[in-house]
Parts: C-alpha cells; structure tokens; sequence
C-alpha cells in the first residue's frame, strides 16, 4: 500500500521532471540562463561586500554569477538539481571539476551540489554570510515555495545577507515564473530580515510581455539582512517596505 501522494510531493516530482526535460531540450527551454553578470548582482555584491564571504546560491543553473561571486569570495555554494546544468557549467567555462562523490562538484573555491536544495544541511555547507536568489522563489509553485522559504531559514545565520531578485507581473500565469510582489516578499521575509527593495524597474520589452502579452512585468531586487530566526510568514504581516523606487513553457523567460 502507498501513502498518498501530498501536493508538495506531487509538486516535487512534477518539478523535477519540468526542470530535467528543461535542460534536455536546451535552447527556448532553458532562455531563463543570462550570458551576463546580473546587473543587481554587480550592484549589491560589490567586491567589498562579498570579499572572503561564504555565498550560497540556490537553484544556481550554469549561472555565470558564480564565476563572478568566486573571484572575492571565501567559498561559492551552488545548489542544482540537474545533472546537465552542472556539466554546462564546468564545461563551458573550462573549469576543471573533481569529484569528492557522486553528487559534489568542485572547482577552486566553487562547489556545486547536485541536490534538491530543500534536502541541503548546515553540517555541510557550513556558517553562510551571503545568499543570492535570482530566479529561484519565482521558479516554485506556492507550496515549494514554503519549504524553499524554511530551508532559507533554516541554513541562514543571523546576519546572513541575501539579494533577493524576483518578478512581479500582470495578468498573471499558473506556471513559473511566478509572480511575486514586494507585499508577499514581506510576508515571506518581514519577521526576521530587515528588507531593503533596492530596484523596481519596468521591462516593457521583456520576451515575457510580448508572448504572454503582459499588461506590466517589473524586475524587483531585495537586500535583505536576518535579525532573527523565524517560522515561514504567510499572512499579511502589516510592516512596510522601504522602497527605491509552474510549470510550463514560460519558465524558459524568467
Ligand atoms: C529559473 S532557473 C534559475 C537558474 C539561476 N538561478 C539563474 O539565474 O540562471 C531555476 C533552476 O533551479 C533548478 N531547480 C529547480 N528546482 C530545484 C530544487 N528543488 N533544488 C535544486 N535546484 C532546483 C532548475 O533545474 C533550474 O536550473
């Protein structure tokens, strides 16, 4: 007899599979992937703030933000649940990579887990100074999306930083990336993180407006900082923002 399937597990596994036929198709399936440094990365993870940091990067793709993040910084952690995007990583960087095991990756101070990041602990990955989420909470359904939120919590330290860049449009689609606006960004993160909203720009000419035919898609960034340890926020937690200013097809334009 089976246990009941749990929509977080169903979740789960509807996840892995998008993301793994993502990275087999390639191309269109995996457009989410910038040939740049993210600009807000530049910004808010200036070589002063990261210098001998400890950086972990969830859901970290091939992104060449590593690379970047890795000329200042202690140690780069990223997290990546699909084999092929490792291998794109190294590979097309010309890294050289060994492997302590099947499932770790390392090349000088970068180390790649291949994982699913809510499985992470703090034994391995150690104290964590700085996180980078870009693309990573708008890629999970909602309640993924929670336990992203708890492991967040869970391997953060009081102090921990993390630039938090999401999108927040209109009308809104059922797969990701999810929508995601400053108000539930402080639902998610007001107890326990004094939040920034550093970056709010409008992307008319974002791929996703013309194809979905948006009525607005902006691109917000958050400097966050932990204060406390806290239980995932849900409801409204009525504290202000300061500010500067599923699967399916679409992911391929996060
Ligand atoms: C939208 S992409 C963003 C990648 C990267 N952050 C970037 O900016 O290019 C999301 C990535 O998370 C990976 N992923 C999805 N669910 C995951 C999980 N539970 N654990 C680890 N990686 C996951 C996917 O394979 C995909 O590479």
């Amino acid at each position: 007899m089976f246990a009941p399937l749990t929509n977080v597990s169903k979740n789960k596994i509807m996840q892995a599979s998008f993301w793994h036929n993502s990275w087999e198709l390639g191309g269109f399936h995996t457009s989410f992937h910038r040939k740049d440094i993210h600009p807000y990365v530049l910004q808010y993870m200036a070589p002063r703030e990261i210098e001998e940091k400890n950086i972990l990067v969830p859901l970290c793709g091939k992104t060449v933000d590593l690379l970047y993040l890795a000329q200042y910084a202690n140690k780069v952690i990223g997290v990546e649940l699909v084999e092929e995007a490792i291998h794109q990583f190294f590979s097309e960087n010309n890294l050289p990579v060994s492997q302590p095991d099947d499932t770790t990756y390392v090349s000088g101070n970068i180390t790649i887990y291949r994982r699913d990041f809510m499985e992470l602990t703090s034994e391995e990955i150690g104290p964590i100074d700085w996180i980078l989420d870009r693309a990573s909470l708008v890629a999970l359904p909602y309640d993924m999306r929670m336990k992203y939120l708890e492991t967040i919590n869970r391997l953060s330290g009081i102090g921990t930083q993390q630039l938090v860049i999401t999108l927040e449009y209109f009308p809104l689609l059922e797969s990701a990336p999810f929508s995601i606006t400053p108000a539930e960004i402080t639902q998610y993160y007001g107890f326990g993180n004094a939040i920034r909203h550093v970056e709010s720009p409008g992307l008319p000419n974002h791929g996703m407006v013309r194809r979905w035919n948006l009525d607005f898609l902006i691109e917000h960034g958050f400097l966050l900082t932990k204060y406390a340890d806290s239980p995932v926020q849900t409801g409204d937690t009525g504290m202000a923002l300061e500010t500067a200013g599923g699967m399916g097809e679409n992911a391929a334009l996060v």
